[in-house]
């Protein structure tokens, strides 16, 4: 039998939306896939052509992009950050709801305009995206990369804002900080390499079932 598809999946809150949404397209994870506590990366599934790795957000993109993984689900906010030409991400899986948003301590949101922003430092995991945001209404956004925690660097005094995703709110919220300019809205996508979607003829079905799989089931 030929190497089975690897699809790339991320950890955290994602998997638990991924799992329902891979059983209606009759892919079941082993239940070690979905136990965060497991300590596998790569698990079986209900068909032997299909294995499943569980990756942190950022490397579905690059797993994806080399071929080592065929498929992927992952945000659209790292699709916008990395523009990776080898994928494709044909299927938008309405799950990973959430927003990337500019985010700064209550204190200061009192008494800023954002309309008279000319030069803001910003720390975030996506200082691409930040930049091309405030670049085209001519601020100039210098950023600081973290890859976490970034709700600690305006009251460390790293930045005095922060770009990142919002789901709930109640990060924020915990760490004193408000919302004030959402950048996107984002969603999961279903991400394909290009060549294996040329090459590996199992990958246009299962492409196919994963779209069938979140449209709106007929009344
Ligand atoms: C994300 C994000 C925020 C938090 C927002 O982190 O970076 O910290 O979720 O969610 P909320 O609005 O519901 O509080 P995540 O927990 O995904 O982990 P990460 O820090 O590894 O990105």
């Amino acid at each position: 039998m030929a190497d089975p598809i690897i699809i790339a999946v991320p950890k955290g809150r994602i998997l638990e939306e991924a799992v329902p949404l891979l059983q209606r397209v009759g892919i079941d994870p082993e239940d070690a896939f979905a136990d965060e506590e497991s300590r596998a990366l790569r698990f079986r599934t209900s068909r032997d052509d299909i294995d499943l790795i569980r990756v942190r957000a950022f490397d579905v993109a690059t797993f994806v992009a080399h071929g080592a993984a065929s498929l992927g689900i992952v945000g659209s906010d790292v699709l916008e950050e990395f523009a990776y030409s080898e994928i494709y991400a044909p299927v938008d899986l309405r799950i990973g709801h959430c927003r990337l948003s500019v985010a700064e301590p209550a204190a200061l949101a009192a008494r800023d305009d954002p309309r008279g922003w000319s030069h803001i430092r910003i720390a975030t995991k996506y200082p691409n995206t930040t930049r091309r945001h405030f670049e085209a209404r001519g601020v100039g956004a210098e950023c600081i990369k973290l890859n976490g925690a970034m709700e600690l660097a305006p009251v460390l005094g790293l930045a005095p804002r922060i770009v990142d995703l919002v789901s709930s709110g109640r990060t924020l919220k915990e760490n004193g900080l408000v919302e004030v300019e959402t950048i996107a809205e984002v969603t999961s996508r279903l991400i394909v390499n290009r060549a294996a979607f040329k090459t590996r003829a199992e990958v246009v079905p299962l492409v196919d079932a994963f779209r069938r799989a979140v449209e709106p089931v007929a009344a």
